[in-house]
């Protein structure tokens, strides 16, 4: 199998205008309605929770590999995978009970999630694209405009790249927005990864970051 390339990029560190990026994303809300087509994917979302039962939401979950392993690690928890891509998701392996998939546009469901007062126990952004052009910055997740919803939906946050960049960045925008996010260096095995992407990127012997931080 051919090696993965880590991501090309002009940045050797932070965007230089990532503090003002964030902080006018975390002044000022998102003013661009939601797509008419993401409401009945979020109410579909919603019909999968129980109430009381914890929720994992699976951010960006590809071909939900991911969700299935989340959802074996916390099988009192509802995990909920959240992916764009119908071709990803035609791929979903079987799921068990407490695991389900929602085609729907990330951006619309943060907000829509923030809206009706979703709060998550787990919520795992597992080897986002990386848009690594310096360009492209607002096209990262914490440079985006949804990065207040995304945080305010709480719980243990969790970030996997193999972009180191994008790591030391999402771990400021936390740092912008009041919460503590701590870098690490993953060093596992290809069998013990938690997506394809970390097994395609762990077996390139790409380096793996992790942000971890407790949003409350
Ligand atoms: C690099 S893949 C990682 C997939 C999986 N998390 C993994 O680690 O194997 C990024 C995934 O994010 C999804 N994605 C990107 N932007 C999205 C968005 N705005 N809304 C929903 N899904 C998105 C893509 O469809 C793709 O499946």
């Amino acid at each position: 199998m051919a090696a993965s390339r880590l991501p090309e990029t002009a940045q050797t560190g932070p965007h230089p205008r990532l503090g003002d990026v964030v902080a006018r994303h975390l002044q000022s809300p998102w003013q661009r309605p939601v797509h008419g087509y993401s409401e009945p994917a979020f109410e579909q979302a919603g019909l999968a929770l129980e109430p009381g039962r914890p929720i994992v939401l699976d951010a960006g979950c590809g071909n939900a590999v991911s969700t299935l392993r989340l959802a074996t690690l916390f099988p009192d928890c509802t995990v909920l995978g959240i992916d764009r891509s119908a071709a990803r998701l035609e791929r979903t392996p079987p799921l068990p009970d407490n695991a389900h998939v929602v085609r729907a546009e990330l951006g619309d469901f943060w907000r829509l999630a923030h809206g009706a007062g979703w709060r998550l126990d787990r919520h795992y952004l597992l080897y986002p694209n990386p848009w690594p052009k310096p360009a492209q910055l607002r096209r990262r997740w914490h440079a985006h405009p949804v990065w207040p919803h995304l945080l305010a939906l709480g719980g243990k946050l969790e970030l996997r790249t193999n972009f180191a960049v994008y790591a030391e960045e999402f771990a400021l925008a936390l740092a912008m927005a009041g919460h503590r996010g701590d870098v690490q260096v993953l060093s596992l095995l290809p069998e013990q990864a938690l997506s394809p992407f970390e097994a395609k990127y762990a077996r390139s012997g790409h380096d793996l970051y992790c942000v971890r931080a407790c949003l409350g």
